[in-house]
Formats: C-alpha cells, structure tokens, sequence
C-alpha cells in the first residue's frame, strides 16, 4: 500500500504483450490524501535543514551555486546555514555545466577543502545543479551525503526527487550518472519570485506530464488558471503533487527495473533527441520546452498508433494545443530522421529499436511501445498547430 496516496487509484496489467501500468486518481479528491516521502520537506525557514545539521554535524558543510542563484537565491539561505560553511560558485549556468568537466572542477575543490567522507554538499539551483552536484556528490569518496535545495519549479516538482544524478556526455542527455538519494529536499517557492516567465512555463512541462500519466480527467484540467498565480493556493497544491506523483512512482521501481518508472520517460525520447540536438547547435532551448514537444508527438503517435486502442482520432488534440500555447517551441525542430538517429541512441533503447512511452488514455501510459520511423514521420506531419 502506498503511504502517501491511497492505494485504490494504482493498478497494473497486461495489455496485449505490452506492459502498461494505469494510474487512475483524481487530482483534487487526492489533495487531502497527498503526503510527501520522509526526506523532502516543505521547508520555508530551512528547519529540516538546520535539524539535519544539528544531529549529524557534518565535519563541512559547502553550498554550490551558478551565478543566478548565488544572487537571486543565496540571500534566503544564508542566514540558515551554520558558520564555516563555505560556498563554490561554478562559473556559468544552465544546461552547459551538466559536463564532465563542471563535475571535475566540483571533485577537485571537493579536494582543495578537505572534505571527507562526512561532509555535506548542498545544491542550491536548478535541475542542472542539483543533478551536477549529486552526481559529484554521489561519487566522490564513493559518495558522501549531499541536500538539494531546488530553485526553479521544473527540479522542485521533478528533478530534486527520486535520486537519478547526472551529466550530458558527447552531446546525449543524461549519459553518465548514478542513483543516489539526497539525504534531505527543502522545497521553497519564494525562490520562483526570481524565475522569468519562460523558466516557469518550463517548470510546468514536467508538471503535466505528472497529470497526463495519472489523472482519467488530465483533458479537462483549468490548467492556465492554476498554473498563471504563483501565490495562490492551488499553485502551491499542484507542485505539491507533482512531487507526491513523482515520489509516488519512483517508490514503486527506484532503480526502473519493473517498468513503472519509465512511465516518467513519456515525451522525454523524441524531446531528448530534440534538446541533444538543440546542444549541438547551440539552439536555446530548456528542458520542460523539449519535453513539452516531445509529449506533442507522444499523444499524436498515441492516438495514430494500433496499439494504443482507447485512444480515437483528435482525441489528445485539446491537450497538445494548450501545451504549445503554454510552453512554445522556440525553435525550428530539424527532419525526422536527423531527430530518429537521435532516439536510436537513447540509452533506453535496444539496438535499432525505438520504445516509446504512450498513452491509452489520460492517465493510462504505457511502456516499451516499439514505434518506427514512419510513425514518427506521420506523428510531426500531423501535430495540431497551438
Ligand atoms: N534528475 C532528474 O530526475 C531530472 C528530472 C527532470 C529534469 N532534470 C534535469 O533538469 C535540468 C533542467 O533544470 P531547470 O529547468 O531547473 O534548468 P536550470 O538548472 O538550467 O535553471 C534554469 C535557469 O534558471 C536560473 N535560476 C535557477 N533558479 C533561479 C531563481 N530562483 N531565480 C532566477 N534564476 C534562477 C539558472 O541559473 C538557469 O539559468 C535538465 O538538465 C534536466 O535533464 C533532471
Ligand atoms: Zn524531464
């Protein structure tokens, strides 16, 4: 039984050969259910922080930031944090430190400031940073504990929960990295006070995807009104969701061996193939962007492909179009087969092979769907315009 949902709405079966697990919940009768996992904490004083450090007294305690968030962020946290603590700045910021060498250069002052095996690194940013300094983290010393401190909305609803670690390697996401928990997560979101308009709609790709894979009734959310004030209470309820969904599924498969975590891949094979592509031409394009495309063709090969049966034509249509009213492409995606040889070499697929995540329905995905070139092709032909 789930601990922090009630357990009537999770289910799994057998859909002709293919697996699919079908999660049913209603978002708002789930509201009063919703529970976070012991480490992850709504923390606007930073005490599960300050608790944290007063029982385990690590023997150093360093905060990592980008240039962004040591000035729009650090000033919240400072006061918090205990005296000796020492900071590292990393010169840029976005998805670019997400290299071998961000992670050296981290190892390296790791070494410069004596930390030992029971230090604490913080991580004070976005998903880049949180996933740059866990995997530095992770696998320095063969991992000492690290607390991430999410700042954008995409790493508080997704990329600070559910210890996946990593950096790009030869231009494809997220090659290189490791499993590794976090020893707490403070969520904040007076940090999203200082995130444009553009990071926001980013963060909320991932949001929906949450929605998407789990709620029979994700079609006729009033997505916009909740989602455009960022202090209402409705605001502060969906990322709080967000995170128990996500939690809710990593629980279930933490090291995605049974299948019920790669539901969380749903838009990410052709949005990742798109944002590696996007690297490599120096394209400004964010991950929850990628994503927000990537979940487009998703629902049009959903509603395309045979194997996907409940869903009829036009089906996901209202949906994609209010995702690309929300979070716009801004820029000109390549031909198909330059983005397929991209998810041929994602590291979820086998050989020549393309899976897919799909939907059957709002709130049914389903894994290891083999799709082809061709309904790739057909899929971009046939996405509905915003
Ligand atoms: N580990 C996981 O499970 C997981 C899940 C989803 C996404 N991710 C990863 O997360 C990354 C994207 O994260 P992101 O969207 O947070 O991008 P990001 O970390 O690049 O942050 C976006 C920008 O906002 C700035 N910023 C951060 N906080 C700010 C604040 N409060 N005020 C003003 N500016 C601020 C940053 O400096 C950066 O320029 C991708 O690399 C993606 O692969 C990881
Ligand atoms: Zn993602």
């Amino acid at each position: 039984m789930c601990p922090w949902f009630e357990s009537r709405w999770y289910h799994t079966q057998k859909t002709g050969g293919l697996r699919s697990a079908c999660f049913i919940l209603d978002l708002f009768q789930m509201k009063a259910a919703l529970a976070l996992p012991p480490e992850i904490h709504v923390d606007p004083q930073f005490k599960a922080l300050r608790n944290w450090l007063d029982e385990h007294t690590p023997t150093s305690v360093v905060v990592v930031t980008d240039p962004l968030t040591e000035k729009c962020c650090l000033p919240l946290l400072n006061p918090h944090l205990p005296p000796g603590t020492q900071f590292l700045r990393l010169g840029q910021h976005g998805e670019t430190i997400k290299s071998i060498e961000h992670a050296h250069a981290l190892w390296d002052s790791f070494e410069g400031m004596g930390m030992d095996r029971h230090g604490l690194v913080i991580a004070l940013g976005g998903g880049t940073i949180t996933d740059l300094t866990a995997f530095a983290s992770s696998t320095y010393l063969r991992g000492i504990d690290f607390w991430l401190i999410p700042t954008t909305l995409l790493s508080m609803v997704d990329a600070s929960i559910g210890g996946k670690t990593g950096i790009n390697f030869r231009g494809l996401k997220n090659r290189i990295g490791t499993f590794s928990s976090p020893v707490g997560v403070s969520i904040h979101t007076a940090f999203l006070d200082t995130l444009n308009a553009r990071e926001m709609s980013n963060g909320w790709a991932e949001h929906i995807k949450h929605i998407l894979l789990t709620s029979a009734s994700a079609m006729e959310l009033p997505w916009e009104n909740t989602l455009s004030n960022a202090h209402s209470d409705a605001f502060e309820a969906a990322i709080l969701h967000s995170i128990g969904i996500k939690a809710h599924i990593v629980n279930q498969d933490a090291l995605e061996t049974n299948g019920t975590r790669k539901t969380l891949n749903f838009g990410h094979t052709s949005g990742h193939a798109l944002e590696s592509w996007a690297i490599a031409q120096s394209e400004d394009l964010k991950h929850g962007e990628a994503v927000a495309w990537g979940m487009r063709v998703a629902l049009k090969m959903s509603e395309l492909h045979a194997g996907c049966p409940k869903s009829k034509p036009g089906d996901f249509d209202g949906v994609s179009r209010s995702l690309a009213e929300l979070i716009p492409l801004p820029c000109v995606p390549p031909d198909a087969t330059t983005l397929w040889e991209r998810m041929r070499s994602d590291k979820k697929n086998l050989g020549d092979q393309v899976k897919v995540v799909l939907l059957d329905g709002p709130g049914c995905p389903k894994i290891d769907v083999t799709v082809a070139l061709s309904d790739f092709e057909e899929a971009l032909l046939q996405l509905p315009d915003a």
